[in-house]
C-alpha cells in the first residue's frame, strides 16, 4: 500500500458559520484525492453537515479522556463532534502552549484510542537551520512526538518548518526532498509499515508552487493554512496534487 495523498487545510484560529460556504464549494468538487479541513473546534459539527467526502479533523487535543481541564478539548469530544483526525504538534501549539514532545505523544495515544486520526508536525525553526540543526531536529521530535501505536492507518506526519509558515518563504526543493528522505527513512527503520505512512509539506504552499512541491520524492501532499481558507486557493493545490 503506497501512502494516500491527502490535501489537509488547517483553518487555526479562522472561521465563522459564514465560513461553511467554503467547504460547500469544496465538497462541490470532483477532487480526485482525499481532502481534509481541521476548522476550529467550534465549527466541527456544523463543518460535517457541510462537508461532503471530505474529512473533518480538530487542531488539537488534551490527553486526558474527560476532567478537570478547563478550555481543552478531548479525542473523544472531536469523535463525537464528527472529526476523524486531529492535528497534533503543530509548531504554533508548541511555540504558544510550551507542548514538549512527550505531550504530543500522550495525545496521539488518546486519539489513536479514539480512533483519531493523528496529523503529527515537525520542523525546525530558523535558528535551528541556521546552526546545521534541521535534521537532528526532525529525528528527535518524531522520535519523542510519534508514539509506538502509530501506524500508517491512523498517523500522517508534516514536514512544517517554522520560518516558512506564514511568510511566503519556502525551502528549496532539495531541503524539502532531504527533510522528507530522512522521515521516510526512519519512519521505515522504526514501524513495519513506516514505509506506507503518508509525509505532508506545509509551509505557505499556494496554489502557483504546489505542483512543484508535490513532484518531490516522498511528498504525499501538503498541510496548507492560508490557502486552504478560500475554496478557489484549496481547490487548485487539490488540482494539483490529484495530478502529481
Ligand atoms: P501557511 O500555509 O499559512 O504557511 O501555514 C502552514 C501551516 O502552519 C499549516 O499547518
Amino acid at each position: 500500500m503506497a501512502p494516500k495523498k491527502l490535501a489537509a487545510g488547517n483553518w487555526k484560529m479562522n472561521g465563522l458559520t459564514a465560513s461553511l460556504a467554503e467547504l460547500d464549494a469544496l465538497a462541490a468538487r470532483d477532487n480526485g484525492c482525499d481532502v481534509l479541513i481541521c476548522p476550529p473546534a467550534t465549527l466541527i459539527t456544523p463543518a460535517v453537515a457541510h462537508a461532503g467526502e471530505i474529512a473533518i479533523g480538530g487542531q488539537d487535543c488534551h490527553a486526558k479522556d474527560s476532567g478537570a481541564h478547563t478550555g481543552d478539548i478531548s479525542a473523544a469530544m472531536l469523535k463525537d463532534a464528527g472529526a476523524s483526525h486531529v492535528i497534533l504538534g503543530h509548531s504554533e501549539r508548541r511555540a504558544d502552549h510550551g507542548e514538549t514532545d512527550a505531550q504530543v505523544s500522550a495525545k496521539a495515544v488518546a486519539a489513536h484510542q479514539a480512533g483519531l486520526v493523528t496529523v503529527i508536525c515537525v520542523g525546525e525553526t530558523e535558528a535551528q537551520r541556521d546552526a546545521g540543526e534541521t535534521l537532528d531536529v526532525i529525528a528527535s521530535q518524531l522520535a519523542g512526538s510519534v508514539p509506538d501505536c502509530a501506524t500508517a492507518a491512523n498517523t500522517v506526519i508534516a514536514y512544517e518548518p517554522v520560518w516558512a509558515i506564514g511568510t511566503g518563504r519556502t525551502p528549496t526543493n532539495d531541503q524539502i526532498a532531504e527533510a522528507h528522505a530522512l522521515m521516510r527513512d526512519t519512519l521505515s527503520a522504526r514501524f513495519g509499515d513506516g514505509a506506507d505512512v503518508g509525509l505532508l509539506y506545509g509551509g505557505s504552499v499556494k496554489p502557483g508552487n504546489a505542483a512543484e512541491i508535490f513532484d518531490i520524492a516522498h511528498v504525499n501532499g501538503a498541510l496548507v493554512g492560508g490557502a486552504s481558507l478560500k475554496a478557489s486557493d484549496f481547490g487548485a493545490i487539490i488540482d494539483a496534487l490529484a495530478k502529481a
